[in-house]
């Protein structure tokens, strides 16, 4: 059955465990120069409406390891929903790659491509939802993991405002069975209906979800003290009412770190608005590990896409190809 990957939701805590894995065993088989090239000949279709530098990236870097080949088709540069109906574009990239990543504005347009594709499709960042960020996230929690501790053990504080990586973590780590703090001013708190969605995961997975306006009580626990950025384009207006509510009582910096356990690390899914959301002695301090993260986009990438792709992909015997080269070749000898 065709599978996309749109929602952690629509994944069991063993699938998305299992893509993890994955990611880890070709971490290490590329960290020694020996990345297998499993999707050998096969395509990455990437749509992107608005700008990336680590997805874009690391979805093209990957497939090239792979033995794969990506085309970047940035903003504005094909009909995705404009000249074109979206599900007459998205059967016809369909015809000629193996698999589509697209990052859109709206989420019901990844929804709209995924409904009429015939390979997966993956999220690449919607405006509520951006699931290969946070599984990177917890394949580098698990990385970072404190001594003596399991994945259902870790508190993960996320501070600041309700990002679509906000409610992406808070969705992936109450289904994963961990604790998930939401620490923002109230106006700017993960809205009722998306907890809904995060409390009804605790109720299986024994994890927990907790949202405040108090930092301290906030980070009091917290092994990964993670922070997005406080607008993006499009929130101009607002900059002067976001920055009057989040600063300075809820940006990242080493007073507020001194509240968190000692051995808490620092995250962000970046870009990052340096000395705003968090400052720089945090962010390139020696708790953080944002590089860590940003280069773990790479490897669950490659994770992602084996994960959906190999298994779709047909292995020709050796003899086959030698066969079909034949044929191909009798007829060009015979026109000369
Ligand atoms: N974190 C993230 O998605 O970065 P880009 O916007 O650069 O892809």
């Amino acid at each position: 059955m065709l599978k996309h990957f749109i929602l952690t939701q629509d994944f069991s805590k063993e699938e998305l465990l299992g893509i993890i894995e994955l990611a880890k065993l070709l971490k290490t088989a590329d960290k020694e120069g020996a990345c297998p090239r499993l999707l050998q000949g096969a395509s990455l279709g990437m749509l992107f409406e608005e700008p990336s530098t680590r997805t874009r990236i690391s979805f093209e870097v990957a497939m090239t390891k792979l033995g794969g080949h990506a085309l970047y088709l940035k903003p504005g540069e094909i009909h995705l929903g404009v000249r074109e109906s979206l599900a007459d574009t998205s059967r016809v990239i369909s015809r000629m790659v193996d698999v589509i990543e697209a990052r859109t504005l709206k989420h019901e347009t990844v929804v709209g491509l995924a409904k009429d594709a015939t390979v997966p499709i993956i999220n690449g960042l919607t405006d509520y939802n951006h699931p290969t960020q946070v599984l990177c996230d917890v394949m580098t929690m698990m990385e970072h993991c404190p001594k003596g501790k399991k994945l259902e053990d870790l508190h993960v504080s996320f501070v600041g405002d309700a990002t679509n990586v906000c409610s992406s973590l808070m969705w992936i780590c109450t289904h994963l069975g961990m604790h998930f703090t939401h620490v923002s001013p109230t106006a700017y708190q993960v809205k009722e209906e998306w907890q809904a969605i995060a409390r009804e995961n605790c109720k299986t997975s024994g994890g927990t979800l907790t949202v405040t306006d108090d930092p301290a009580a906030g980070v009091k626990d917290a092994d990964f003290i993670y922070t997005d950025l406080w607008w993006w384009v499009g929130q101009e207006d607002e900059i002067p009412d976001r920055r009057a509510a989040f600063m300075p009582k809820f940006q990242v910096n080493k007073e507020l770190l001194a509240k968190a356990p000692p051995h808490a690390k620092v995250m962000h899914c970046l870009p990052a608005s340096r000395n705003v959301e968090a400052t720089d002695e945090v962010l390139d301090g020696p708790q953080s590990i944002i590089f860590d993260q940003a280069e773990n986009r790479l490897h669950m990438e490659k994770g992602i896409l084996v994960w959906f792709v190999y298994p779709r992909l047909k292995k020709p015997s050796a003899e086959l190809v030698a066969h079909h080269k034949g044929k191909i070749e009798d007829f060009l000898s015979t026109r000369g």
